[in-house]
């Protein structure tokens, strides 16, 4: 026993020495916002330095520890400290938190046509928006390849007046790469720098620019505002004119992921700086787990971006169909989730036993077609950490898999990566298996090799098969592009679920979008698979994620802001929620798996752009109502400086504002400690036609009695403001200690005397704890 003993404890001796000693960490610190004016300095950057510099040694420039100085988007600094020094500042006056810098993850055509947008008569959307003309998409990612033909200028107007951004100089990257299209790019990376001091080089060059090393930026910026190009497809594949969601909106990129990750301290540099340069929308398809507000830089950041009337779009993330995995989670923040589009790629299975296996696959096979050879199958399961059964590298035996057609589980590495790895043993093709995890998602790849992607019920046929037989057989017919043959939109399986962890009084997330093999741009000098060993070059490529769902609101944002020029970023997003669909284009209720989609899935349902862009009523928000919810909620008068950089006095506010509901555009009820009925009140602003006058629908949650007063509202006036009173009432007992559970409803105010043109739709949860 003694040596282990003594092992243990020096393990630990070790970790509190490298805890203690001079390691640097990254540390984003944030200041009070009046602190600079009570000081005696005359500049931010200085004030910034006088905490690093009572802090550190005196023989220690204080610059040198000073990563970033932050003026818009947060009060305060980032700067790498030791946690001596950290436990020092935090002691200092004016220092209201500092949080540790995090790393965040990405969240990883035709879609426009699917959303019905270049629908020509009766105001398409792109027709009644001018296709964005006039505003700025800010992307926060990996960057862009500007050479791109989706980042083309041609036909754009001149760069907007009130611009101020830079095209950054860097490694391959020049102010040459910026034109009318892509009229901005900058990089942040020294949070980066110091994180990736000790992570592995990586084979693919990564450029020290904002030029994009990975495909995830350019893909996202152009689906988001990416111009037309005509005969696109990934060899061969999903051909057609590929073209963003807002084809005359300026794009502007702010490289902040790296092959590390995305950092916090960059997030906020970024945001920072896109906010004075002058974007009208910021689309972030990142960000990583559900936190507090307080603790949220994307949160801190994007409510300074909203006071300055910038939208601020966000992907939900990727960790559904876990229950409460929904992220950027603000409700000043439009939180996207994932759905699928009716397009789909069919490699279908045919076993030797005559059975058939639906699969999908983008492997340009399309000329293979039926002459695709019947070859041996075989599964190799090793059943430990090699991981054969997933294919993962190196595991595969050559002498077992030589020649045939190998089954691989999804999990644990890529899907293409397994692609790579199945050719590298000497393969001849591969059949990816979806585990229980991915029931039947179909994310789709361009794979290196003939390969095929089949759900959960089909690989539990297909090993039953396998298992059936000494020489099991199959060859995977190739059927190309098929559109309109199948239900959709459905909810992807991986699409990040409410109801909202830390703010679970706001139904999230709010919206979903496409973001299911969805085809955009990418760099030229990467494979489709993005996969060092793919020498393939393409200019797009497909991609499945929340991440890719995100950059179609964000175009979208832009087509309604640049219809309505004034309205603000709250009233975009109603536009957006209000708008949105519930049934698919079957006209049958939008699908999660097999059952009905439920409003922790799709919020307020899919996006329709067409009616957002006029939607007859609005539920806006000001500033000041967001600061009066968190008062509400009981956030503390510290937290909420954190978040809003504002010393309120929440005592007063709400005394000032007896009974006040955020007006937020769908409606999310909790019933706790045995109370058994709610009120809240809404705020309408007709922005459709003045005399208009709407009646109330309700659709009751089970076990909740609804009453709406008044039940008719009569507009005289464009911008009018009325409002209305819901009143819920639990006929239910609450589930128990420890237990919860919900319901679901909706509340629509119908436009009456034409044709319910306007349907302004309110999703409701109701929730007993
Ligand atoms: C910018 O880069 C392009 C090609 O990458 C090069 O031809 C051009 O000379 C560069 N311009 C400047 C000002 O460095
Ligand atoms: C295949 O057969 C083995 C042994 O008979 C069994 O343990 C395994 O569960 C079977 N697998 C499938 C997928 O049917
Ligand atoms: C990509 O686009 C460029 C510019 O439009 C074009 O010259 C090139 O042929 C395209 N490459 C492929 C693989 O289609
Ligand atoms: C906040 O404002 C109150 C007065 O409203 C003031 O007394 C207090 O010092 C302020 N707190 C901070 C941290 O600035
Ligand atoms: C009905 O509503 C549409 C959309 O706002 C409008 O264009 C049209 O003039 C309205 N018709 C009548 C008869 O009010």
């Amino acid at each position: 026993m003694e040596p282990k003993i003594s092992l243990f404890v020096s393990v630990i001796f070790f970790y509190f020495v490298s805890l203690h000693a001079d390691t640097l960490q990254t540390y984003v610190v944030q200041l009070h916002p009046h602190g600079l004016t009570s000081s005696l300095f005359t500049s931010k950057l200085h004030w910034h330095l006088s905490f690093i510099e009572q802090t550190i040694s005196s023989e220690e420039d204080p610059s040198s520890r000073l990563l970033y100085s932050y003026h818009s988007a947060m009060e305060g600094f980032a700067a790498q400290l030791s946690q001596s020094e950290f436990e020092s500042l935090q002691k200092l006056p004016d220092v209201i938190a500092i949080r540790p810098d995090r790393r965040f993850q990405l969240q990883t055509t035709y879609s426009y046509k699917f959303l019905g947008l270049n629908r020509p008569s009766n105001g398409g959307a792109w027709y009644s928006s001018h296709f964005g003309y006039g505003t700025i998409i800010g992307v926060l990612d990996t960057g862009v390849w500007p050479e791109s033909p989706s980042f083309d200028d041609q036909g754009m107007p001149p760069v907007p007046r009130k611009w101020r951004g830079i095209c950054q100089e860097g490694e391959n990257f020049n102010a040459s790469n910026c034109n009318r299209k892509l009229i901005g790019a900058r990089f942040f990376s020294r949070g980066h720098r110091v994180a990736s001091m000790s992570s592995s080089p990586n084979i693919i060059q990564e450029y020290v620019s904002p030029r994009d090393s990975q495909g995830h930026g350019t893909h996202t910026a152009s689906t988001a505002g990416g111009t037309s190009v005509p005969m696109a497809s990934v060899l061969g594949n999903g051909a057609g004119v590929a073209r963003g969601m807002a084809p005359g909106a300026h794009v502007a990129v702010y490289k902040v992921c790296w092959f590390s990750g995305c950092y916090s301290s960059d997030i906020l540099a970024a945001m920072d700086v896109a906010i004075i340069d002058g974007v009208d929308v910021l689309s972030l398809s990142l960000g990583g787990f559900p936190l507090p507000l307080f603790d949220d830089s994307i949160a801190i950041g994007s409510f300074r971006a909203m006071e300055h009337g910038i939208s601020v779009v966000c992907a939900a993330g990727n960790s559904g169909p876990l229950q409460n995995s929904v992220a950027n989670e603000a409700p000043w923040i439009a939180t996207v989730g994932a759905s699928t589009l009716d397009r789909r790629f069919p490699a279908i299975v045919r076993m030797g036993n005559g059975g058939l296996l639906y699969g999908e696959s983008m492997y340009p096979g399309n000329q293979l077609s039926n002459l695709q050879k019947e070859l041996e199958l075989v599964y190799v399961i090793s059943g430990d950490e090699r991981g054969s059964e997933f294919c993962l590298r190196g595991s595969l035996p050559k002498e077992k898999v030589r020649g045939k057609m190998v089954v691989c589980d999804r999990g644990i590495n890529g899907r293409a990566e397994k692609g790579e790895v199945v050719k590298e043993a000497g393969g001849a093709a591969m059949i990816l298996a979806n585990t229980v995890i991915n029931l039947e998602e179909d994310s789709v790849d361009v794979h290196v090799l003939p390969a095929t992607v089949i759900g959960f019920a089909e690989a539990v046929r297909l090993k039953a098969y396998i298992n059936s037989t000494r020489r099991a057989r199959a060859r995977i017919i190739f059927g190309g592009t098929a559109i309109g043959r199948s239900r959709a939109p459905a909810v992807a399986q991986f699409s990040a679920r409410g109801p909202s962890l830390y703010s679970p009084t706001i139904l999230k997330p709010d919206v979903i979008a496409p973001g299911v093999n969805i085809i955009a741009a990418w760099p030229q000098n990467l494979g489709p698979t993005s996969l060092p060993e793919d020498s393939r070059r393409v200019n797009f490529t497909v991609m499945s994620g929340t991440s890719m769902a995100c950059p179609h609101v964000s175009g979208i944002t832009a087509l309604i802001r640049s219809a309505h020029p004034k309205w603000t970023p709250a009233a975009i997003k109603s536009a957006l929620m209000t708008t949105a669909d519930t049934n698919d284009h079957f006209g049958k209720p939008i699908m999660d798996g097999n059952k009905p989609a439920g409003v922790f899935a799709i919020g307020a349902g899919h996006i329709n752009p067409e009616r957002a862009i006029n939607p007859g009523l609005i539920y806006d928000i000001t500033p000041d109502e967001y600061i009066t919810h968190l008062c509400t909620l009981g956030y503390t008068k510290s937290e909420i400086l954190a978040i809003t950089h504002r010393n309120v006095s929440c005592k007063e506010i709400l005394q000032m504002n007896r009974g006040f509901s955020l007006n937020y555009p769908s409606i999310s009820v909790i019933f706790k400690n045995g109370k058994t009925t709610k009120m809240t009140t809404r705020r309408l602003t007709n922005v459709g036609s003045p005399n208009s006058i709407y009646s109330v629908e309700v659709v009751a949650p089970e076990g909740v009695k609804v009453r709406v007063k008044p039940r008719r509202i009569v507009f005289k006036n464009i911008n009018q403001n009325l409002n209305y009173k819901i009143w819920f009432t639990s006929r239910k007992r609450s589930p128990g200690k420890d237990k919860m559970s919900f319901a679901q409803g909706q509340l629509t105010w119908v436009h009456s005397g034409n044709s319910s043109f306007y349907r302004v739709r309110s999703p409701i949860s109701v929730t007993w704890k």
